[in-house]
């Protein structure tokens, strides 16, 4: 049977409010996304906040990296003007606040939570992060995911049952040697795989999510093959298309 394929809000809903904001996530959930994505840092002071890129330069007033900075040095930050300047005073979410937002609202759908460990290493927070999420005992389902192999081995080790994906920019050999081998169970594959070697891909739709999917021809398709997954900017327009197919 042809599989329904999830949509899932890439940080957010990053097109019409600041991303990895809660008022992107809560933008995401007016159109019931089968998942939310969301990139996890590490502060100077060890705090675990929400944001995509190492340094906060490109969405917020701010300049440095994360790791350099203190969870106060962070908080000041507008992370809302970048994006329209109506949004300023919007802030960068901690973890913490972002895990308490989703009990909040009752959050039923899944978490596609990523470690942002491949440009900046931070020892130990692979424990960090499972230890946060478990001190929740969230009803939903958590994917982590991550572009790091060691960081997906280390949640692995760590929490044997934990549903885990890689990241990859391309579909290698290895890459599926490590799947059957049970190091992670879900493929997370730029959409460039999916248009240079598309044997390889629909062979492997029952495991594959593939980003960053904004094209509504690629949503189409994609739709039709009935792929796990499909990581989008394009919220509404990806709901739409999915309820046409
Ligand atoms: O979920 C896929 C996607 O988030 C990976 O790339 O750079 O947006 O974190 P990036
Ligand atoms: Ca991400």
């Amino acid at each position: 049977m042809k599989m329904k394929t999830n949509i899932v809000a890439h940080r957010g809903y990053r097109i019409v409010a600041p991303e990895n904001t809660i008022p992107a996530f809560q933008a995401a959930l007016a159109y019931r996304p089968d998942m939310l994505e969301m990139d996890v840092h590490r502060t100077k002071d060890g705090h675990l906040v929400v944001i995509h890129d190492e340094k906060v330069d490109r969405t917020t007033d701010g300049t440095g990296y994360v790791k350099d900075l203190t969870l106060a040095e962070i908080k000041a930050l507008d992370a809302g003007s970048y994006k329209e300047p109506i949004m300023q005073g919007v802030r960068i979410p901690t973890f913490i606040e972002f895990l308490n937002f989703l009990r909040d609202i009752g959050f039923e759908q899944t978490l596609l939570l990523e470690i942002k460990t491949d440009h900046v290493d931070y020892p130990g927070i692979e424990q960090e992060v499972l230890d946060m999420v478990a001190s929740f005992q969230p009803k939903y389902r958590v994917i982590y995911q991550s572009f790091n192999l060691t960081t997906l081995k280390k949640i692995r080790l760590l929490s044997p049952n934990a549903d885990i994906a890689a990241l990859v920019f391309w579909a290698t050999p290895k890459v599926y040697w490590l799947k059957i081998r049970g190091v992670f169970d879900y493929i997370h594959a730029d959409i460039r795989i999916l248009k240079q070697k598309p044997t390889i891909f629909w062979r492997a739709k029952n495991h594959m999510r593939t980003w960053t999917v904004d094209d509504e021809a690629d949503m189409r398709r994609i739709f039709k093959a009935g792929l796990q997954g499909i990581i989008t900017n394009q919220v509404a327009l990806a709901t739409k298309i999915r309820a046409e197919i």
